[in-house]
């Protein structure tokens, strides 16, 4: 009884004490250990994969009719109503403007330097007085307030401050010879998917394919959900979980300088270094994780956006005095590019103001990207300049993650290379390699090795699928799958593949449906082609997105570690693959085809291909019907 009764308040005190536990969050011990076992069942999860299966990409309609319904056209972003400014700041001088003077007669400005404590605190710096111009010496940022004889106007303002410490530190003689010696700027927009990227910046998009030769990664897929989880992996190579603990919410953490990030391994180069993230009270490494003590890059915007937070309402919507809010960090990053014209430099910049919340309101910063791109390009700064314009991840609004092709998107963000024209002369395998690999599975871990590579590249050769981290300059392997990548299996937009039995009736219906077209496109020039037949159906192939990524509603934990595969979405067709062999003639054809709930297989010309010659075979049809060559077999 006495035993029975001691037992029972142990148990008793133990509930007590697990309940307690559990329900405290800032107990970080169980927090950490969470955390390593977390880490370990990815491992666990991302071995368990077989890991021989190559990466079908899916093909994502731009124009899908469930995506356009949500796209709206915006109008840009008007701040005429803001009057002129009355000082504005290039590089690191900040200029009383001719236009004001001759509008409001003499003005007198104070100049107020702001100065950062860390993420979170700013104090003011010295104050000056002038009616012609400001230079920028102490901070990016200054606090400026000016009087006419009768008007005033006060507005915080951001330049790029000149100092010999920054300018002398950096040079481009004390590089490795193993240095491609090379600018980088690397500029993201907050939730854009690839296919967002070209529906709603379509001139940008144009420029970039069409004019600067940029390659446009087709199979950059996320490998965690939110923008920490995309930034971490590409600036550091290591996700939140291999680091040391950050998080803000539990005592005792690290704040993130304790993380090994690439613009560390670029200032030690001989690099000037900037990060620049808009939105401070999102930040990145500042909403859920503890910030930066130390500033962790020679220019550093958070401070301009903390300071300038206040004087939002004073300006017309998204206008900062009469630019536009976005163009402020355009602006910069132009000025950055211009001030170190001579000097290495390497630009981490993030935008997410209009973009985090809204899905078409990015519209409006189309014209500005294409003429940030243009100057970049015209001013020469480009000429020396690997350029990658990306984003973190696709949208994540809820109506547009309900559609399949939505949270396929939201796993493929945009995320881009641009090179100078002699790139290719001077280093032909790197970009073949780059340009090669545009097609394949691709993570943030492979752009980090790259920007690592920009700094030191040893290898240009083949690289093997047990590598995690594998540099664009080198060969991808094609049978690289998302578990090879590191991706679980709900984050992963390759399609799972599964053989079919050719004896089924369904299997027999999709070749039939697949010579039933190609005849059909001869039908018309029946007097001199074959109808064909199908001799040899040689494999069936249904390709689906992954059950987890069908099944995946959201994350379960504030952190992101953790999936909630509860959802269940699901799909309106099935997409197969065939491969056929015709008679007469052995034409062999490849094809996809929809086979749809409603029992129903559609077919589109574009989607088959011929994969042997048809050499003289379609020799009545070469000169007058070139289009028919892959599908006459000529009578004789
Ligand atoms: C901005 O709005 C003003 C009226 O407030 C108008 O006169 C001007 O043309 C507009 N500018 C643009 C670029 O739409
Ligand atoms: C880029 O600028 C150069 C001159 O610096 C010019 O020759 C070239 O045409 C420009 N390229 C594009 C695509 O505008
Ligand atoms: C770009 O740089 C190359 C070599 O560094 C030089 O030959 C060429 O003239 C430059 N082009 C422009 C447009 O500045
Ligand atoms: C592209 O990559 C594949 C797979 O790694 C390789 O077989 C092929 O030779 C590469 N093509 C070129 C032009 O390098
Ligand atoms: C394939 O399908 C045929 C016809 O439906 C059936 O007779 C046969 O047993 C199936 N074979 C396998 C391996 O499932
Ligand atoms: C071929 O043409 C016939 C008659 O126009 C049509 O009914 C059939 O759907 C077509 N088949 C395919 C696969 O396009
Ligand atoms: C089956 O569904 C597809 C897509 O919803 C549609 O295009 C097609 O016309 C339907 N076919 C029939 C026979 O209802």
């Amino acid at each position: 009884m006495l035993i029975l009764r001691r037992r029972l308040i142990v148990l008793l005190i133990f509930v007590i004490i697990s309940t307690i536990l559990m329900l405290w969050p800032h107990y970080s011990l169980i927090n950490h250990i969470d955390r390593i076992l977390r880490l370990e069942r990815i491992d666990q999860f991302i071995k368990d994969q077989a890991s021989n299966l190559a990466c079908k990409q899916p093909k994502l309609e731009v124009y899908n009719p469930d995506i356009m319904k949500l796209v709206k056209h915006v109008e840009p972003i008007n701040c005429t109503k803001a009057g002129i400014d009355w000082v504005k700041c290039r590089g690191p001088e900040c200029v009383i403007q001719e236009s004001a003077k001759r509008k409001y007669g003499p003005i007198k400005c104070s100049f107020t330097d702001i100065l950062r404590v860390d993420d979170y605190h700013l104090i003011d710096g010295e104050t000056s007085y002038s009616s012609e111009y400001y230079k920028l010496e102490k901070s990016d940022v200054v606090r400026v307030s000016c009087q006419s004889a009768d008007h005033k106007w006060s507005a915080t303002l951001t330049g790029i401050r000149f100092t010999n410490d920054i300018w002398d530190s950096s040079n481009w003689e004390e590089m490795k010879n193993t240095a491609l010696k090379m600018n980088v700027l690397m500029f993201g927009y907050d939730s854009l998917s690839k296919n967002t990227f070209i529906r709603k910046l379509p001139k940008s998009y144009e420029y970039l394919t069409k004019n600067l030769g940029t390659i446009v990664l087709e199979g950059y897929n996320i490998i965690g959900d939110g923008t920490p989880q995309a930034l971490i992996p590409l600036l550091t190579g290591k996700t939140e979980l291999e680091l040391p603990d950050t998080r803000k919410r539990l005592k005792n953490t690290h704040f993130v300088n304790s993380y090994p990030f690439i613009w560390d391994e670029y200032k030690k180069a001989g690099y000037v270094t900037a990060f620049f993230e808009d939105v401070p009270t999102i930040g990145t490494f500042t909403y859920r994780l503890n910030g930066f003590k130390e500033v962790p890059t020679d220019h550093y915007m958070r401070p301009y956006y903390l300071a300038s937070l206040g004087e939002q309402n004073k300006w017309p919507k998204l206008c900062t005095g009469d630019t536009p809010r976005h163009k402020v960090m355009l602006n910069t990053i132009l000025d950055f590019f211009l001030v170190y014209r001579t000097k290495p430099k390497f630009l981490f910049g993030f935008h997410g103001e209009l973009s985090h919340d809204d899905y078409n309101l990015i519209g409006a910063a189309d014209d500005d990207t294409l003429n940030l791109l243009e100057e970049l390009n015209t001013s020469g700064s480009l000429n020396n300049t690997i350029l990658i314009i990306m984003a973190d991840h696709g949208h994540r609004f809820a109506d547009i993650r309900n559609t399949l092709q939505g949270k396929q998107e939201e796993r493929l963000p945009f995320f881009s290379f641009t090179f100078p024209e002699w790139f290719k002369k001077r280093f032909p395998r790197c970009h073949l390699n780059l340009k090669n690999n545009s097609e394949k599975l691709v993570t943030p871990f492979d752009v980090h090795k790259t920007l690592q590579d920009i700094l030191d590249l040893q290898y240009v050769g083949s690289s093997s699928t047990d590598q995690r981290a594998i540099s664009l300059f080198t060969q991808i392997p094609t049978e690289r799958s998302c578990a090879d990548a590191y991706i679980e299996p709900h984050w992963c937009a390759c399609l799972d593949w599964e053989n079919m039995n050719l004896s089924s009736p369904l299997s027999q219906r999709l070749g039939a449906t697949l010579i039933d077209a190609i005849n059909n496109i001869t039908n018309s020039h029946r007097a001199i082609c074959e109808p064909l037949k199908v001799a040899t159906l040689f494999w069936v192939m249904k390709l689906s997105p992954n059950k987890n990524l069908l099944k995946f509603s959201h994350n379960a934990d504030i952190d992101g570690f953790v999936a909630d595969l509860s959802a269940n979405l699901q799909t309106k067709s099935d997409l197969y693959q065939i491969k056929v062999m015709t008679e007469p003639g052995k034409a062999i054809f490849e094809a996809s085809l929809k086979h749809f709930n409603n029992n129903s297989i559609e077919i589109k010309e574009r989607d088959i291909s011929r994969t042997n010659m048809y050499k003289s075979q379609a020799k009545c049809v070469e000169k007058q019907l070139p289009h028919l060559r892959k599908y006459c077999y000529c009578k004789l």
